[in-house]
């Protein structure tokens, strides 16, 4: 195995352990990587604070963030994991603020409690890049991120046609204090608005497959017809279908997720599982580009707008689609 860790410079006291660069692993809670000979010599120490490692997604954009920082020996990332805690999250940034980090990117887990030491930080001139899920305000440096609203009005448009204009539907939504929950949920409303799509069944199953599993329980067990689940992401949809299976009802029912990583919600496409998924990029290597020319002391834009495709069956052996919608 190629294990090559040694210890690196202590950050506020804490020792780190430099993992070996290429690393499959996902990097753990204190983690810093760079390029492993010059790690010693890094000019920039870049905090990162994610919101949990708990879902494959997550594990991909701190994968995204290191194999791009890897490449770069002047700076140095360090890892923390929030654990799906607000409260946790909140004392990550104090404590990078603290330690006197050059650049914090942050995936916040909500966006109330994390808008304050997002912006003290910001306000003593450390520069904040805000990954995936937004805070309040403006008081960062830059937000980077899909259309989390365009994402919602293109699956709303793609099942209205896939449904011929009407259907009983189930919404399982991502945890509504996230600013993708709320932006998935109002984008898609505009997407069906008009048609015959009638919404039976909504709840907040806050991201997570055991949520979305259990309410699709209790809908299967209130409604005798349902034709399609939109589920806010993957996860979300696997567990409702793997609830639809158990009650054997999984094939007059559609799927519809979001996130579409390669080895998750493209693969269920390709099982046939679910009937689209479309793609919410971790936006890992826009951040430590980015990150990069903060540091070079150019200006970014304040918003970076990643674009997304729609994978199903028929599309995915060509690479899926680029959403069209405006
Ligand atoms: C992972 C995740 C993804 C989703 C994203 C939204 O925590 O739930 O599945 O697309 O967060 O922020």
């Amino acid at each position: 195995m190629n294990i090559r860790t040694f210890v690196a410079a202590a950050l506020t006291g804490a020792v780190f352990v430099l993992a070996a660069c290429g690393s499959k692993q996902p990097p753990a809670e204190g983690t810093a990587v760079g390029a492993p000979a010059a790690a010693g010599a890094a000019k920039y120490t870049i905090g990162m604070s994610q919101c949990n490692l708990g879902e494959p997604w997550r594990v991909q954009m701190n994968q995204d963030l290191q194999a791009a920082a890897a490449a770069h020996p002047e700076i140095k990332v360090v890892f923390k994991d929030a654990q799906n805690d607000s409260l946790r999250q909140r004392s990550q940034i104090e404590e990078y603020i603290g330690a006197g980090v050059d650049l914090i990117i942050v995936s916040p887990k909500e966006a109330a409690p994390l808008t304050a030491p997002v912006a003290a930080a910001y306000a003593k001139g450390i520069p904040v890049i805000v990954l995936d899920r937004r805070v309040l305000g403006d008081a960062f440096t830059c937000f980077i991120g899909a259309d989390n609203k365009r994402i919602g009005r293109a699956a709303g448009a793609w099942i209205v046609e896939r449904l011929g204009g009407k259907g009983k539907i189930i919404e399982l939504k991502g945890l509504m204090t996230s600013t993708p929950g709320q932006d998935r949920n109002s984008g898609f409303r505009d997407g069906i608005r008009g048609s015959g799509l009638e919404i039976v069944f909504e709840a907040d199953m806050k991201w997570l497959e055991p949520d979305a599993r259990k309410e699709m329980e209790s809908a299967l067990g209130r409604f005798s017809k349902i034709d399609l689940v939109y589920a806010h992401n993957d996860p979300g949809a696997h567990g409702a279908f793997l609830a639809a299976q158990a009650a054997g009802r999984d094939k007059e029912i559609l799927f519809v997720g979001i996130d579409a990583l390669p080895h998750e919600g493209q693969v269920y496409v390709k099982q046939g599982i679910l009937a689209a998924s479309f793609e919410y990029p971790t936006g890992g290597r826009e951040a430590i580009e980015t990150a990069l020319k903060i540091l070079a002391g150019e200006i970014v834009p304040k918003e970076i707008t990643l674009s997304s495709r729609v994978f199903t069956k028929e599309n995915i052996a060509a690479g899926g689609e680029w959403l069209k919608n405006p």
